[in-house]
């Protein structure tokens, strides 16, 4: 009988764990400990290694999503938004475990990132690179069958696909600006907000890239949709201020 711990697969590691997941190589991809210039900086490391990590495989999933709604298939579109934007939660959260390490520390840190800068990121700049793609395969679809962004949400039930589509894009799009919500805090606390980076840019023009939407109309149907309400209500003699 065969041994089942003995690796089968090609490469290197010990098990096959270690092979398929080449952990061997992973896990050489942070300085080794004499190499650190701070304690702290393997944390800053292995953050920023997860994070492009997660990046790279929610990019992948979106750009799969394109293609299903180019393709007119919703139900896997949705799917694979839904995957794309829980991967994104944790890019998101890993900033706060940053937010540990106190100012001083990180100068020391800092001072070996050359000019190393986030805006040379290549999962988020995968990121920026899809988000208008799937806006534009969504408003094609919406082109074909004739329907405005409006009327996917008053005909929800009748186009569900489509509303769940563009729905998981605003899930989408919210976690972009949540990323560079919490990137800009954690940037504030550490550097200060009136300071230039490493690539030159003053930590204000986060605060400027904060307010860029991918899908600006699919926030805006909620204004037309309340003042259409507003309107109906006026007319009715009733009212909210919510
Ligand atoms: C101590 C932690 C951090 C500090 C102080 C910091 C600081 C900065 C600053 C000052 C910028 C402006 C560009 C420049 O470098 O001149 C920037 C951009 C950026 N950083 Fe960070 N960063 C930190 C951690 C991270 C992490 C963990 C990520 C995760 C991938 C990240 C991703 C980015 C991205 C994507 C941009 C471009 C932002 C955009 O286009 O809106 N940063 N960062």
């Amino acid at each position: 009988m065969d041994d089942l711990r003995k690796p089968i697969l090609p490469g290197k590691g010990a098990s096959d764990y270690e092979r398929y997941l080449r952990t061997d190589e992973l896990l050489s991809l942070q300085k080794r400990p004499e190499e650190l210039l701070h304690k702290d900086e393997m944390t800053f490391q292995v953050v920023h290694q997860s994070s492009e990590l997660l990046l790279k495989g929610a990019a992948w999933e979106l750009d799969r999503a394109r293609g299903h709604i180019a393709d007119g298939d919703d139900g896997n579109a949705a799917r694979l938004l839904r995957r794309a934007n829980q991967m994104l939660d944790y890019p998101v959260s890993l900033l706060h475990i940053l937010e540990t390490i106190t100012p001083y520390d990180y100068h020391i840190i800092r001072a070996g990132l050359g000019h190393g800068s986030g805006l040379d990121s290549p999962g988020f700049l995968a990121l920026l690179h899809i988000g208008p793609r799937l806006g534009e395969a969504f408003n094609s679809r919406l082109h074909q069958a004739n329907l405005s962004v409006d009327d996917v949400y008053r005909r929800h039930e009748e186009f569900f696909g489509l509303h769940d589509v563009a729905e998981r894009l605003l899930d989408f799009d919210e976690r972009v600006q949540l990323f560079r919500f919490h990137h800009l805090k954690l940037a504030q606390r550490i550097i200060g907000g009136g300071v230039v980076g490493t690539m030159g840019t003053p930590v204000e023009v986060l605060h400027q890239r904060m307010e860029h939407l991918f899908y600006k109309e699919l926030w805006d149907v909620r204004n037309q949709i309340t003042a259409k309400a507003n309107a109906a209500m006026q007319k009715a003699g009733t009212g909210s201020k919510y």
